[in-house]
């Protein structure tokens, strides 16, 4: 394909929604707050933050420009960039195989969301008590058809939006509903923040508790990083490769991060202080959001709009995130093995959905598939990523391409070092530890 024919992001705004609209979802609100629970609240969020700052946002850097100087899909990029180094090819191929993985427990979780939304507009939530609504959970996540039938609907709509193609598809969504669902969640933190016994909440997500910290503990916090960055696997990249040269790569990255980040954080903060006024465990699961925000949304004032407008932008914020990993794999099935984008979309929208039916009849499935992919693939990805932007394309072409847009990018000095020697030490050495090999 070549630059003309190639669909592009129209500017800056909707560069960074895009992005951001991929980086924020799920991850963030579903995710990370379960996770925080489950790995003992203050001392991983800092982790957490460290790894976005220290790690994430230089990959993402390096995704973004590999994308945009290569003008293809993860895979066609490093062919592109280093025809001489198959190795990194197989950056690509982690990359198609953790969008199948990410996307089967992903969209399920996501069938979640549109199940709870049914039940919002039906003004269901609102009447249940705090042990309702984790037992309506718990049935409901443990039965087949429902979970099943949500999936389907999902994935169908996000193949959709796909079969659109990126800028009418992707971007027109994102623009507009992010900012609302930031506002959306603000109004849940202070109404979570009033709650009685919001203190503990407070203190279990902001005071760290050092003793809490293994090497199980920081892998978590490293995945959950890639995960909400979407790093790792290509998704970035492939967004790179829609880039127009005028942008500028550092500060996008750095603009989508403290978004994803942000969120993330509200999210926290709007989910424990409810977590301990309703005597919820944190280390529920991933149940936890269910669980917990309808208890936020049944003493508000307005809590029928705002339960209804929070799921339905959840369901938003998923399919901006999910078309983001269908993407990786239908431009890798169109340019790489020449399918028409429809059929592309077509076959791995379908594949995927038989792996979705897998994780709502075996929960094993579904926590291997989040746990391989966090956890293993992405980090491993983003070893590669850092290397071959620092080794391989080297400070000359990183410095061209980040200055491509005309102005001059401070810090890339320090970028290279992070990139060739302490990202990759970093992770190797987070990944050895926390599978137990060190
Ligand atoms: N970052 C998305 C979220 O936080 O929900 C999930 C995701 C999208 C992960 C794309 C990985 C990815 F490549």
């Amino acid at each position: 394909m070549n630059l003309k024919s190639r669909d592009s992001f129209s500017g800056k705004f909707g560069v960074i929604a895009a992005a951001a609209g991929s980086a924020v979802g799920l991850g963030n609100i579903w995710r990370f707050p379960y996770v925080v629970g489950e790995n003992g609240g203050g001392a991983f969020l800092l982790v957490y933050l460290l790894f976005i700052a220290a790690i994430g946002i230089p990959v993402m850097v390096s995704e973004l420009l590999i994308g945009r100087r290569s003008q293809k899909n993860v895979f066609g990029a490093f062919k592109t960039l280093a025809p001489d180094k198959p190795l990194f090819m197989i950056v690509g191929i982690m990359g198609v195989g953790a969008a199948f993985m990410i996307l089967a427990f992903y969209s399920v979780v996501a069938g979640w969301t549109l199940e709870y939304t049914y039940m919002a507009i039906g003004n269901n939530l609102l009447d249940m008590s705090s042990a309702q609504l984790s037992s309506f959970f718990k049935n409901f996540s443990e039965s087949k058809t429902g979970p099943v039938i949500w999936m389907i609907i999902f994935m169908f709509l996000t193949a959709a939006i796909v079969i659109g193609g990126i800028k009418k598809g992707i971007e027109r969504y994102t623009k507009i509903l992010m900012p609302i669902l930031l506002v959306i969640i603000i109004i849940l933190c202070v109404n979570s923040a009033m709650l009685e016994g919001a203190g503990e909440g407070f203190a279990f997500l902001f005071k760290p508790d050092f003793s809490k910290v293994t090497g199980s503990v920081i892998l978590e916090a490293l995945g959950q990083a890639f995960f909400s960055l979407s790093i790792g696997m290509g998704v970035i990249a492939t967004y790179g490769s829609y880039i127009q040269k005028k942008e500028n790569l550092l500060n996008t990255a750095i603009s989508v991060s403290i978004a994803d980040t942000l969120i993330a954080v509200l999210a926290g903060v709007a989910i424990f202080p409810a977590v301990f006024a309703f005597n919820i465990d944190p280390s529920a699961g991933p149940g936890l959001v269910f669980e917990t925000l309808p208890n936020v949304f049944n003493q508000m004032t307005g809590g029928y709009a705002f339960s209804v407008a929070f799921f339905l932008l959840l369901v938003i914020a998923a399919l901006t995130s999910s078309v983001s990993l269908l993407e990786v794999v239908v431009a890798y099935f169109s340019e790489e093995l020449g399918m028409r984008r429809v059929v592309a979309t077509i076959v791995a929208a379908s594949v995927i959905t038989l792996l979705g039916v897998l994780c709502v009849v075996y929960s094993s499935v579904f926590k291997f598939f989040d746990f391989t992919s966090s956890n293993i693939l992405l980090p491993l990805g983003g070893i590669f990523i850092a290397i071959f932007v620092g080794w391989i394309l080297g400070k000359q072409k990183t410095k061209d391409e980040l200055e491509a847009h005309g102005g001059k990018v401070r810090f890339v000095g320090i970028l290279m070092i992070i990139l060739k020697v302490v990202a990759p030490v970093a992770i190797g050495f987070v990944f050895l530890k926390g599978i137990g090999l060190l």
